[in-house]
């Protein structure tokens, strides 16, 4: 079997970071927080990797996909100011432009380039893609978890910072005003992920990330986000109602149900 050269990529990455590096400290402070996010998610992937018990090559193309996942976000960044895809450009298909234009994975087998890519594009999306072939279904679980898994920590550590210390694009620069969208309640309520189409304020951009447990694919992602208590530091919050405690509620009774 090859042997992956899993430094090249990282090599790769750092140097392509370090261009977008600029005497801005609002640009630096973002291009850091998805330096750092990717690092966090390569970690996620391989631990999802050990725990499935996956082999050594899937492992490296794994981390590979974590790795370049949110390449599609320097470029946005510089371009828009903005990490909202809905009012720039779609940061998965970005990035898989970025990788094609600098031949960046040109060193691997076509089969392992086809799936990376397809985990890339599919990270973001609203659900899997149907029909992937196993692997590429393999590698976007992965990556999806990976993801979510640290923009929980991402956020539930952005929850605690002051007001005034807050960066505003973490949460897409939302309007902080009262209440939630309704669309969020039924869906948890039904045990289904939510469509970003309803986020209107910083309670529904909560609201919807707790959606997206029902969204995980794997019991150690599952048992993270219990142990990290990202559910409660979420309700935290979010407005104090009786309907709040029932998602709850439903959130931990799924989780349970799960991995127990
Ligand atoms: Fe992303």
């Amino acid at each position: 079997m090859e042997k992956i050269d899993l430094i090249y990529f990282y090599d790769w990455f750092d140097k392509y970071v370090k261009t977008f590096l600029d005497k801005d400290t609002f640009i630096n402070e973002n291009i850091k927080l998805k330096e750092e996010h990717t690092k966090r998610v390569c970690d996620n992937a391989n631990m999802i990797s050990r725990d499935i018990k996956i082999n050594e090559h899937d492992k490296n193309i794994a981390e590979i996909a974590a790795l370049f996942h949110d390449i599609g976000r320097f470029e946005q960044f510089k371009k828009y100011k903005t990490f909202n895809d809905k009012i720039s450009e779609n940061h998965a298909l970005l990035g898989i432009k970025v990788l094609k234009q600098e031949k960046v994975l040109s060193n691997l087998k076509e089969e392992d380039q086809k799936c990376i890519f397809k985990a890339i594009e599919n990270h973001n999306l609203f659900k899997l893609e149907k029909d992937l072939d196993e692997k590429s279904s393999l590698f976007s679980k992965i990556i999806r978890d990976a993801d979510k898994l640290d923009i929980y920590k991402v956020v539930t550590d952005y929850y605690k910072e002051p007001e005034d210390k807050k960066n505003t694009a973490i949460e897409h620069d939302l309007p902080n005003t009262k209440g939630y969208s309704s669309e969020f309640m039924v869906d948890i309520m039904n045990g289904k992920n939510s469509s970003n189409k309803y986020i209107k304020n910083r309670n529904d951009m909560r609201l919807i990330k707790l959606t997206w447990i029902f969204d995980i694919n794997y019991n150690i992602s599952l048992k993270q986000i219990i142990n990290k208590k990202y559910i409660e530091k979420t309700f935290e919050v979010l407005p104090r109602t009786e309907e709040m405690d029932k998602m709850k509620e439903i959130l931990f009774k799924y989780i349970n149900e799960k991995i127990n």
